[in-house]
């Protein structure tokens, strides 16, 4: 491996402990403190957002501007320095963008101007760059927020003597958002008004910023191998396969770590007593500690928890058709996140009906979603589609053995007790169809009543499987390295 320390301008946005709404935040700050501690000069930069946390304690940096030549518009912004451990994380604060409620719109409605809010952030993070007088290496973007980064790059900035070697990479979280805007409403980048790429057009009038980034970056990635797999077929990519088709030499898919300061049952400091695969006792006054903070009934009954933004993707298509029939065995299920409208007023009916079984609990918590990992025993993800997934990860190391379909990156880290029972980590089914999930589910009940022993087993067993960053960042490093070394295919 080469041993070359990079200088990586990691650009993301949100990071976990600053601005958070999905995984993405997760891995924005597991990858880069990886990346920091393998001796790499890492710099982060972050929308400033109403709500980031560090607020406070930010330093201010830099007052800069974007001229645009559209009716002599000058934009003004701040930069301002804060720190992930000792990484530099840099704000872009320009209150007009993002002084608002939300990240990334308010309730469930998508603020309008999204488009234009992150083309001006993804150019103001190059002239930050620039002005901070840090030369990358790499410039390491995430998802379609992003995605104009590298075409920037090679437009505006091409011969700009800053960047003559930086290289780009773009991770896809998750192809289903691509943020597809009218390219009218562009006007404060004008190479993008005026792109004819058809690669990246969705039609003559709009653009697809996710497109732009999978076209022009030096290399690509996403967030497990199987959903790389995935993305370059026309049913798994959400209609970008062409597009990671054209890329796919310069495409891989590289799973997430997980975060183990943040996700550990020895020294979790939400639970009501750690625990470990060495003595798991601990567990059982979790589970009661979870019943009784949320109302339940402190019994042996099985219980099932599930964390995550309440979307079609997580599987709820799959999941309510079956609930009443699953809710009639002696169970309790525990439904934590927030989102969409038509979910959320299910579930609430079926709590309403099922009190002492169903508990939903419409929002987003860091502390009870710790306390649901370490106090239920099985964790749902019957997602339709998942680029890696971070809950099933969180819950192996709880011991709290999740129930999956075989999809993206759950496939790549799951294995189904049938299929076998000495090597498995959870259970897992195939098709989208709720019948196979219920009879999964009631597989289950069974094995919890009739072998109580062996899941006790499979729990210590599910404790012992990690997926540390380390590994991961090996995988980065390579990938940094292509960028820099090997030629690309764009
Ligand atoms: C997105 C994906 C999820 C992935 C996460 C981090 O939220 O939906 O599967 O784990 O990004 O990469």
């Amino acid at each position: 491996m080469n041993q070359q320390k990079l200088k990586i301008l990691f650009v993301s946005s949100e990071i976990e402990g600053f601005s958070k709404t999905g995984g993405l935040a997760d891995v924005a700050r597991g990858l880069t403190i990886e990346l920091h501690n393998q001796g790499h000069d890492i710099r982060v930069i972050t929308p400033f957002y109403r709500t980031i946390e560090h607020r406070q304690t930010a330093k201010h940096r830099l007052d800069l501007v974007l001229n645009t030549d559209y009716s002599h518009v000058n934009i003004h912004f701040k930069v301002h320095e804060m720190h992930l451990d000792s990484i530099p994380v840099y704000g872009i604060d320009n209150p007009y963008y993002f002084d608002r409620q939300g990240l990334y719109g308010e309730g469930n409605a998508p603020y309008l101007d999204n488009g234009e809010r992150f083309a001006f952030f993804s150019v103001a993070a190059l002239i930050a760059t620039d002005a901070l007088d840090y030369t990358p290496d790499i410039i390491h973007c995430n998802d379609w927020h992003t995605g104009l980064i590298p075409y920037i790059l090679k437009t505006r900035y091409k011969d700009h003597f800053r960047f003559t070697t930086t290289k780009t990479v773009l991770t896809t979280h998750n192809a289903c958002y691509q943020g597809i805007y009218e390219k009218s409403s562009l006007n404060i980048l004008p190479e993008i008004s005026c792109c004819m790429d058809d690669r990246v057009l969705q039609s003559f009038d709009y653009i697809n910023y996710l497109k732009v980034g999978i076209t022009y970056s030096d290399k690509i990635n996403t967030v497990s191998p199987n959903y790389a797999s995935e993305l370059l077929t026309e049913l798994g990519s959400h209609g970008t396969h062409h597009n990671f088709l054209s890329r796919k030499h310069d495409f891989e898919g590289i799973l997430n770590g997980c975060d183990y300061n943040d996700w550990d049952p020895k020294t979790d400091k939400y639970i009501p007593k750690n625990y470990s695969a060495k003595d798991i006792s601990g567990k059982a006054l979790c589970k009661s500690g979870l019943q009784k903070k949320l109302g339940l009934a402190v019994t042996n009954a099985p219980v099932f928890g599930m964390i995550c933004r309440l979307t079609e993707q997580k599987g709820f298509g799959l999941l309510i058709p079956i609930m009443e029939c699953f809710l009639k065995h002696n169970v309790q299920l525990i439904i934590i996140g927030s989102g969409e409208p038509s979910i959320t007023g299910q579930l609430d009916s079926f709590a309403q009906r099922y009190p002492d079984k169903f508990k939903f609990i419409n929002m987003y918590s860091n502390e009870l979603s710790h306390m649901i990992e370490a106090g239920a025993d099985f964790f749902l993800m019957p997602s339709i589609f998942e680029p890696c997934g971070l809950n099933q990860l969180y819950s192996l190391t709880y011991g709290t053995l999740p129930i999956v379909r075989a999809v993206g990156g759950l496939k790549d880290s799951i294995s189904d007790y049938d299929d076998d029972p000495g090597n498995a980590n959870g259970f897992v089914f195939c098709k989208t169809d709720p019948l196979q999930l219920l009879n999964l589910l009631r597989r289950v009940i069974l094995l919890y009543i009739e072998k109580p022993d062996e899941i006790e087993r499979l729990k210590r067993k599910a404790m012992r499987s990690h997926f540390y960053w380390s590994d991961s960042v090996k995988h980065y490093e390579h990938l940094y390295f292509n960028a820099l070394y090997q030629q690309s295919n764009w």
